[in-house]
């Protein structure tokens, strides 16, 4: 710069300065009238804070329903029913990103938390769609926690579960310093401790309620002060029970200890009532399950060598690890080879199991007709029962109408025999009249009055035939009346035998009268008289006729004794009222037809004649 331009710059300045101050000023007093603006506006703002923050938390609001609608509507939602008693049911359910990502997914139905089966146990091959089954089942939970629509089918039921935990995939950390194991063993504890399944390591019982308080907080702190994130505000704050995902646990390490570790976990966890959804390959773990009824399993079906992504509800699915291997392009020798490896008792029980699984089936279809068979059998033999109580009423009435019809009719020949007798007695005393003129003389006739008289004055005391007959009428009735209370062979028995005796009866009367025509035409042996009419006895269903008696010899007759000998009780004479055994000879000398073992009408004449006359021994 020259000499001249340096002063023409200092005068500028001199003649600018007094405008700088004026433009300090004027701008001093424009930030003096912009704070005067803010504070003003300041004071109207506050004044209407808690209006503004009403219309912020509204508009959030609205927002969140705003989004969960367009989201439900995105998925084809639908409104479940929700309740907070742990209850999967829905159908036709797709995972949300699969429905987003409109590529058609496969829709599954699952269910737990009905019949007391509180979980779901999904196998199958690898990639065939197990995780997404859970996966969907677990956002289904947190959606509905939220209020959103689930894609599934209308009516659905899918309760309000807290805490959803999962364990998928791997917590493996280089800088955590955490193995893959580790990782699940720790996620594993805290899910135990989560749900209740243990208790904290201070010994206390878990707490629920705070865990369950705090989350909630945290998220109605996300969706704003005061935005509700469940629509059913009847469940109450600490509603609904724990919904626990895991995939694939207890991999990671040695297979057994593995599917020992997640065995035990799952019954922990279902002892404390939370709804537990996983996958796995241990066959273990799938023994444990179709073995426990607390457990519902499941399979991904694969057909053709290829997953159809379906969930079958009571199926076991096999891992197909191999035949995925090849489908992804692993060589055949390794293939091959691997083939090789797999022992012979695994094949056997992979096998097994298979056809297991598939009898399962068929023994549940077996166990219901049995149990149909079973009702049908119990109706059945119920009414056999009622028919066979009534046959037995009837049998019972038949029996006694049998025996009173008996009675009846042993009656009828009880007065047949009656009649029989009187007849009997008509012909003897016809017989008597006919003797009394064939012998003549008083001494026939005192003997012939003798014998009208009473029993006693009968020689021997042979009871007269009209009392035997009555005897025998009376023995008849007797039996009948015996046999209608006992059964009825023994019935039968009697009432042939009674017949027997009644039908001999007549035939022996006519016969004895033939045989006294004939003896009243021989000559008596000395001491012997004829009596006037024969008397007739029975003894053990014979019948014995005494047609002639010793004077002074009176008794009557006992029956037989030890060695065929006839006893008799005196009823005359010395030793009157003894009982005596009567010599064989002494009988001897007495006419009588017949004997007890033999039928009196075979007793041939000419022996009769014989032993009448004194020269033969009866
Ligand atoms: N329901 C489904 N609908 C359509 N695609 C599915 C379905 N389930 C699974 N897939 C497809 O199969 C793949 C493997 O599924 P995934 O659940 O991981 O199998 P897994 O757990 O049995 O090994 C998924 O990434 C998805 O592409
Ligand atoms: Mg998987």
């Amino acid at each position: 710069m020259t000499l001249k331009e340096a002063q023409n710059y200092a005068t500028l300045c001199l003649q600018l300065r007094p405008l700088g101050d004026e433009m300090e000023e004027l701008w001093g007093a424009l930030r003096a009238a912009e704070d005067s603006i803010l504070a003003s506006l300041l004071m109207h703002i506050r004044s209407s804070k808690e209006m503004m923050l009403r219309a912020v938390r509204g508009a959030t609001r609205l927002d969140v329903a705003f989004a969960r609608l367009k989201f439900g509507q995105e998925v084809k939602g639908v409104v479940p029913i929700v309740k907070d008693r742990g209850v999967i049911d829905v159908k036709s359910a797709r995972h949300p990103v699969l429905e987003l990502r409109r590529v058609r997914p496969v829709a599954n139905d699952a269910c737990v938390g009905r019949k007391g089966v509180r979980g779901l146990v999904i196998t199958g091959p690898n990639a065939g769609g197990k995780t997404v089954v859970m996966k969907t089942l677990g956002l289904f939970g947190l959606m509905v926690s939220m209020g959103i629509p689930i894609p599934c089918s209308p009516g659905a039921r899918f309760d309000f579960f807290t805490p959803v935990i999962a364990d998928i995939g791997d917590l493996q950390s280089v800088t955590g310093d955490l193995s893959t194991f580790s990782g699940h063993i720790l996620v594993a504890k805290e899910v135990l401790r989560r749900t209740g399944a243990i208790i904290s390591e201070d010994g206390s019982p878990r707490e629920k309620t705070e865990e369950g308080k705090d989350e909630r907080e945290r998220k109605e702190g996300a969706a704003g002060e005061g935005a509700e994130v469940v629509e059913a505000s009847d469940l109450g704050r600490d509603a609904g029970c724990p919904l626990v995902l895991m995939d694939e646990m207890g991999t990671g390490t040695e297979p057994h200890q593995g599917a020992a570790l997640a065995q035990a976990m799952l019954e922990a966890l279902v002892t404390a009532e939370a709804r537990v959804v996983v996958t796995t390959h241990f066959v273990q773990v799938k023994e444990m399950a179709l073995r426990d009824e607390r457990f519902a399993v499941a399979g991904m079906e694969w057909v053709k060598g290829r997953p159809t992504y379906r969930l079958k509800m009571n199926e076991v699915g096999e891992s197909l690890a191999l035949d995925l291997a090849g489908r992804l392009g692993v060589p055949s020798e390794i293939l091959d080879r691997a083939h090789d490896l797999l022992a012979d008792d695994i094949k056997r029980a992979t096998a097994l199991q298979a056809r297991l699984e598939k009898q399962v089936d068929e023994y549940n279809d077996l166990i219901q007709d049995a149990k149909r068979d079973r009702e049908a059998a119990e109706r059945l033999r119920n009414k056999l029962q009622e028919h066979r109580l009534r046959a037995e009423l009837r049998a019972d009435e038949l029996v006694k109408e049998l025996a009173k019809r008996q009675i009846e009719e042993f009656r009828e020949k009880g007065r047949e025999m009656d009649e029989l007798l009187e007849k009997l007695k008509k012909q003897e005393r016809e017989m008597a009249e006919r003797t009394e003129s064939f012998q003549g003389g008083g001494k026939v006739e005192g003997s012939a009055a003798r014998t009208r008289g009473s029993s006693s004055r009968n020689p021997f005391g042979f009871a007269p035939s009209a009392r035997g007959g009555l005897t025998a009428n009376k023995a008849g009735l007797e039996i009948a009346e015996k046999s209608a209370s006992q059964n009825r062979e023994e019935r039968l028995k009697a009432q042939a035998s009674a017949r027997q005796l009644l039908s001999k009866l007549p035939k022996e009367v006519e016969k004895f009268q033939s045989e006294m025509e004939k003896v009243k035409k021989t000559k008596l042996p000395p001491g012997w008289q004829l009596l006037k009419s024969g008397s007739m006895f029975m003894l053990r269903e014979t019948v014995f006729v005494m047609v002639g008696e010793h004077k002074g010899a009176m008794g009557k007759v006992h029956g037989r004794g030890l060695g065929g000998r006839w006893k008799v009780e005196l009823t005359s004479g010395k030793e009157a009222g003894k009982h005596v055994e009567v010599p064989p000879e002494f009988m001897a000398r007495k006419v009588k037809i017949g004997d007890e073992n033999k039928d009196p009408v075979d007793l041939d004449i000419e022996r009769k004649r014989a032993i009448m006359a004194g020269k033969r021994k009866f």
